[in-house]
């Protein structure tokens, strides 16, 4: 069996994620590719000390290109903030490594180009974090869709919502200020996980009209004084896709002052004969409508237990949450990379993350003009 020998840059909450879901690959079961950390790299010294605890990994450092010279890092995760992706990413590239990126795949759509046409031009492996789309529900949500009794397409919903930032008093960082998260913000931040579905169906949107909403601007900044807290914090965007050769509404959804939320992904997909309904919310509940002639129109409610694209040992009836997804993520770039992903749902391409990038510069310019925009593609 072939091995992929994984190195991480950026240890932070995302880079420990991805080293927990390496360290029970054997999980998947069966899987045609082994997988291991073998290298971690981080700015921060506390960082980088929590990765001593993964036995597999041979080099820790905290210089990048040290880690891209090593000859056993077939592939790099990398999880920083917004504004160092493209460069990050080219070293990467350039180095001879594949990539398995985090959203949003560069701060600005013109970043997303460059590290996009870098991959293509060097022929190497790429694919972007978003890892909802590999919940069962998600799963389920794809296989009724692609059954096709729904009818004519009415109406699709899908979103994100958190609610961490309701507190004022929650002290500023990367992630709400522009320089560092991009000119999205929460767009930036949520939306890769709302459109990946929606792309890959073909979805792309036509016409976008956003209304961002920015609440708190400036938020403690944890010495003592106030910083400013820039990004758009909610974001909802009413598009026109086209199903058929019929204009659909979609409405894309990502919010950070979400009350009550925590890390609520969500799809809606109504058809004028059955739909179907997700929220990690109720991670375990599938939602489906079906209407038959002469009966009560009705909504079924399934348990769905622990059915993933990838097997693994875990009992059918058993929950699924954010560690298996991820897992399962990371199972689908390996299995892609390795020509192995057979009808399963892949990873966002760099394609679809520039047209993400797309689709939100053109809520930027909705938002400024208050009139729907067409997303340049
Ligand atoms: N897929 C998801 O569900 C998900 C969730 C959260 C964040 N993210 C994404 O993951 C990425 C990182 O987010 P996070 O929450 O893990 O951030 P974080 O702030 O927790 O961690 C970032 C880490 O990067 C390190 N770093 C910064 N510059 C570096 C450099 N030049 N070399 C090496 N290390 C460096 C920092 O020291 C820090 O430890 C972002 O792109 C974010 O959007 C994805």
């Amino acid at each position: 069996m072939k091995t992929i020998r994984f190195g991480i840059i950026g240890g932070g909450l995302m880079g420990r994620e991805m080293a927990s879901a390496l360290g029970r690959w054997f999980a998947l079961d069966p899987f045609p590719v082994r997988a291991e950390l073998v290298a971690v790299c981080d700015l921060q010294q506390s960082a980088r000390e929590w990765f001593r605890r993964v036995p597999t990994v041979r080099l820790i450092t905290e210089n990048h290109h040290e880690l891209l010279a090593h000859p056993d890092v077939d592939a790099v995760y990398v999880a920083v903030p917004h504004h160092l992706h493209e460069g990050l990413y080219l070293d990467v590239l350039r180095a001879g490594k594949d990539l398995l990126a985090e959203k949003p795949f560069g701060i600005d759509g013109k970043a997303a180009r460059a590290i996009r046409d870098e991959a293509a031009r060097l022929n190497r492996f790429v694919r972007c974090s978003s890892e909802f789309p590999f919940t069962p529900g998600a799963q389920r949500v794809l296989r009724e869709i692609a059954g096709g009794g729904m009818g004519h397409i009415l109406e699709i919903v899908a979103g994100f919502h958190h609610s961490s930032d309701l507190d004022p008093d929650k002290p500023v960082n990367w992630k709400r200020q522009v320089k560092t998260c991009g000119p999205t913000g929460v767009m930036a931040d949520l939306g890769m996980h709302v459109v990946h579905i929606p792309l890959r169906l073909g979805w792309q949107p036509r016409r976008v009209y956003a209304q961002l909403q920015k609440i708190y601007s400036e938020r403690p900044d944890g010495r003592g004084g106030m910083a400013p807290c820039d990004t758009w914090d909610n974001a909802t965007l009413h598009t026109d896709v086209e199903i058929d050769g019929r204009e659909v509404p979609m409405r894309l959804e990502t919010k950070r002052l979400a009350p009550s939320e925590t890390n609520t992904w969500f799809i809606e997909v109504l058809g004028t004969d059955g739909g179907v309904r997700y929220s990690t919310k109720e991670p375990k509940t599938l939602w489906t409508f079906a209407r038959e002639k002469g009966k009560d129109q009705m909504w079924q409610r399934a348990d769905l237990g622990h059915n993933m694209a990838f097997p693994t040992v875990t009992g059918g009836i058993f929950e699924a949450g954010f560690p298996d997804f991820l897992l399962q993520m990371i199972a689908a770039f390996v299995a892609e990379r390795a020509g192995e992903l057979g009808d399963r749902l892949g990873c966002i391409t760099p394609d679809e993350a520039v047209m993400s990038h797309h689709i939100f510069e053109a809520a930027l310019q909705s938002h400024s003009s208050k009139s729907a925009v067409a997303p340049s593609w």
